[in-house]
């Protein structure tokens, strides 16, 4: 078992908002947060799941947690979630984006308003939070730090999920971009880029039925494992916290190395048995020759 990375109470007295945190890795790294001594503000579309979530965290930690229904694609609602985390909490310290809307499919099959769907929950979503959060700081003169969930594909852009590697590709640069632009008030601006970490949410959508045998991403990570939840939870705490103050415009991959091996042009030559390699040695060396 993967343990917690930092120290006790690293989070004592921050009050953290995590958008789809009802579910998956959002619950996860809100789990240990509140380990960690945070206030916690769960949001997504779902009250019933958030509610359960809330209580099952308040149990193991004794911190408390706020649910709060936000569909993120709605401005009104994402302004009453800042509404209710001040009234609960008085002041917000972090906000984690990490609602996300997904499914593969062939681009030519999409509708349009399948497009707009994932991308107004990953990208106009997080403009929604970060905008309406960020406007409250700075009015307040107050230091904070977001964290935008993406994709290891924001940088390398991908067939069959192309709505959501636009979106998180504009995730991506919504975190450059503000990093910079707002460092002058003290917020801070990272990504984390995760590889497979299997969630019920991501995997219903991405390897439905058999394809989970046919695809199984953990074949395609040099580690030959998936991720453990608990490791981007240490993660995102870690580049949250003000242990990471001067980390800013970042974004992290945590893949165990699968992208760069898609990206090497002789990677797949892993396939090449090992007794084969005296031969191939030998019939180069005999070409070096001739
Ligand atoms: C084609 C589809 C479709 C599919 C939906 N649509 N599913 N089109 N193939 N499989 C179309 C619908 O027909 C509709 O278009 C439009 O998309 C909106 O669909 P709704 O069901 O009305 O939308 P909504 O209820 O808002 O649900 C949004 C959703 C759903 C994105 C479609 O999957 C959802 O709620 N997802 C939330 C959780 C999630 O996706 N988690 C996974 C994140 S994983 P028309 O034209 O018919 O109106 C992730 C990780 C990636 O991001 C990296 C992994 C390694
Ligand atoms: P998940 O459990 O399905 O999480 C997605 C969450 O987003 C759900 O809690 C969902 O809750 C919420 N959500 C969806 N639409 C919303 C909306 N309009 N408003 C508010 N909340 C909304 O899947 P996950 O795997 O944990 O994904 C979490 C994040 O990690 C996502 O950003 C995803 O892209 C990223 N990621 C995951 C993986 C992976 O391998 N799992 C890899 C790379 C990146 P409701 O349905 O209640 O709204």
């Amino acid at each position: 078992m993967i343990e917690g990375a930092l120290k006790e109470n690293a989070l004592v007295g921050k009050t953290i908002v995590v958008t789809g945190g009802g579910t998956g890795l959002g619950k996860a790294m809100a789990t240990y947060f509140s380990e960690l001594g945070a206030n916690l503000v769960l949001t997504s579309r779902k009250l019933e799941v958030l509610t359960q979530t809330a209580e099952e965290i308040t149990t193991k930690t004794g911190n408390p947690v706020l649910p709060v229904a936000c569909d993120v694609r709605e401005i009104n609602q994402v302004e009453s979630l800042l509404e209710q985390t001040i009234e609960r909490f008085s002041r917000v310290d972090m906000l984690v984006n990490n609602a996300a809307g997904n499914f593969i499919s062939p681009t030519e099959r999409l509708s349009a308003n399948a497009f707009s769907t994932v991308i107004d929950i990953v990208l106009k979503g997080t403009v929604n939070c970060t905008l309406t959060f960020g406007k409250d700081w700075i009015t307040k003169k107050q230091k904070a730090s977001v964290l935008n969930i993406v994709t290891t594909y924001a940088s390398t852009g991908s067939g069959f999920v192309v709505p959501s590697a636009i979106a998180k590709s504009g995730v991506l640069t919504l975190t450059r971009s503000l990093a910079v632009e707002w460092g002058k008030y003290g917020i801070r601006h990272n990504a984390i880029a995760p590889g497979p970490f299997p969630t019920k949410g991501a995997w219903e959508r991405l390897l439905p039925g058999d394809l989970l045998e046919k695809f199984d991403f953990k074949n395609r990570v040099p580690l030959k494992r998936v991720g453990d939840h608990q490791e981007l939870s240490n993660l995102a705490a870690f580049l949250l916290s003000d242990f990471a103050g001067f980390i800013n415009g970042e974004v992290v991959t945590i893949d165990g190395g699968e992208w760069l091996q898609g990206a090497g042009e002789f990677n797949n030559m892993e396939a090449i048995p090992p007794q084969m390699w005296d031969s191939i040695e030998n019939t180069i060396r005999k070409s070096n020759k001739s």
